[in-house]
């Protein structure tokens, strides 16, 4: 078996974790008998952005629409390219123009990592957010007016659609469905937002009906990002909009030791175009260039990559090799999990541990 891979490093520490994820890739490989075309392209950066004044040269699509999966790093360097600009002109082109609606971020204790809650330990913290990636929030409906004067105006509106809203809590009810617990959450804020919130409900709630196995019920966003801090462990499946995932997604992590270490999938389940991998976390400018970057994020993107290319044995064993080494190897674990190494030693100790096992 031969997939072909595009492979996107982006800004900032993107282009130091993004070779590590790809040594583990190829260890996973080579173990399991599959074969990884890898394709890396120089645009969705801010180097590209200087030089042709766009993120993405105009036949993107094109040239990512044949791959089997993206694999894609972090964009964005403020100092050359607003943030708005990098992640509207790359990124958010590619999880709409693919429709890769829904965003799905595991949170998990592992082993050797220590969570900044008290009395929380490896296997206590164990959920997915589903975040809704294609509209929501983050939309570009909206403007300003009497731009400059005293009455300024800015207005952005967000965008529910019923099957955009359908298609992503179906996708999480199918996945509470799976699992042991079968419990599902849903953020909201109808008693805030008034209009799309009850809406979500509405919808959510309808749904509920039809997977009576599943344990349904409703969280607001603030409380819900409250308990996420106090009592973690409750949560199973927890599905949100675009801005409310989006903010659930960091905290999460960060309650499950570092962001550093959370993965992502944007994922087009319809399987009409390819789906992208990246860590949950930015280009990090603060530490770019350092070579202490947490290279697990991209890593465990890469085991979700290959769980989605078919491949769960070679998934599965590149999420145990990443767990014994953070519970195993304390000398190489980087900065953010109070170690002493660098991203480069702890990809090559994790890609090793996939080959020897
Ligand atoms: P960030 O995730 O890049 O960094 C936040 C903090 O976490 C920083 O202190 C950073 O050093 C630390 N951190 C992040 N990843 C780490 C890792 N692998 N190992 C160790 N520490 C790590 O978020 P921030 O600072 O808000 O954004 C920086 C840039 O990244 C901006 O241009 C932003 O737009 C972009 N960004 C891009 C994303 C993407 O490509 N998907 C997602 C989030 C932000
Ligand atoms: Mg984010």
């Amino acid at each position: 078996q031969r997939y072909r891979i595009a492979a996107i490093l982006g800004d900032g520490i993107g282009r130091e974790v993004v070779p590590e994820g790809l040594r583990c890739l190829r260890a996973a490989a080579e173990a399991h008998g599959f074969e990884l075309d890898v394709v890396e392209h120089d645009f969705a950066c801010a180097d590209h952005w200087l030089r042709h004044g766009a993120m993405l040269p105009p036949d993107w699509k094109d040239v990512l629409g044949g791959f089997d999966a993206i694999f894609f790093g972090a964009v964005g360097w403020p100092e050359v390219v607003p943030d708005h600009v990098s992640l509207w002109g790359s990124l958010l082109q590619f999880r709409r123009g693919f429709d890769q609606y829904v965003n799905l971020r595991p949170v998990r204790l592992l082993r050797g990592v220590r969570s900044p809650l008290r009395d929380h330990g490896p296997g206590d913290i164990d959920f997915r957010v589903v975040r809704e990636n294609t509209e929501g929030e983050y939309s570009n409906v909206g403007g300003r007016i009497f731009e400059g004067t005293d009455r300024e105006t800015v207005l952005q509106e967000t965008v529910l659609t019923r099957i955009g809203v359908d298609r992503v809590l179906r996708y999480a009810f199918d996945l509470a469905a799976g699992r042991p617990r079968k419990h599902l959450t849903w953020a909201t804020k109808s008693n805030g937002i008034s209009i799309a919130m009850p809406y979500w409900d509405e919808r959510a709630a309808a749904m509920a009906k039809q997977y009576p196995d599943v344990v349904a019920d409703k969280d607001h966003i603030d409380i819900l990002a409250a308990k996420f801090v106090l009592r973690p462990g409750q949560y199973d499946v927890v599905v949100a909009s675009n801005l409310f995932g989006d903010i659930l997604s960091d905290l999460g992590p960060a309650c499950a030791g570092t962001i550093g270490i959370a993965p992502s999938a944007n994922i087009n389940p319809d399987r009409t175009w390819p789906s992208l991998f990246e860590p949950v976390h930015g280009s990090a400018p603060d530490i770019a260039g350092r070579g202490i970057a947490n290279p697990v994020g991209q890593i465990w993107s890469g085991a979700m990559m290959l769980e989605h290319l078919g491949e769960p044995a070679a998934a599965a064993a590149v999420l145990a090799a990443i767990e014994r080494v953070l519970a195993d190897r304390p000398e190489v674990l980087t900065p953010d999990l109070g170690g002493p190494g660098t991203t480069e030693g702890l990809g090559t100790a994790i890609a090793a541990e996939i080959a020897w096992a």
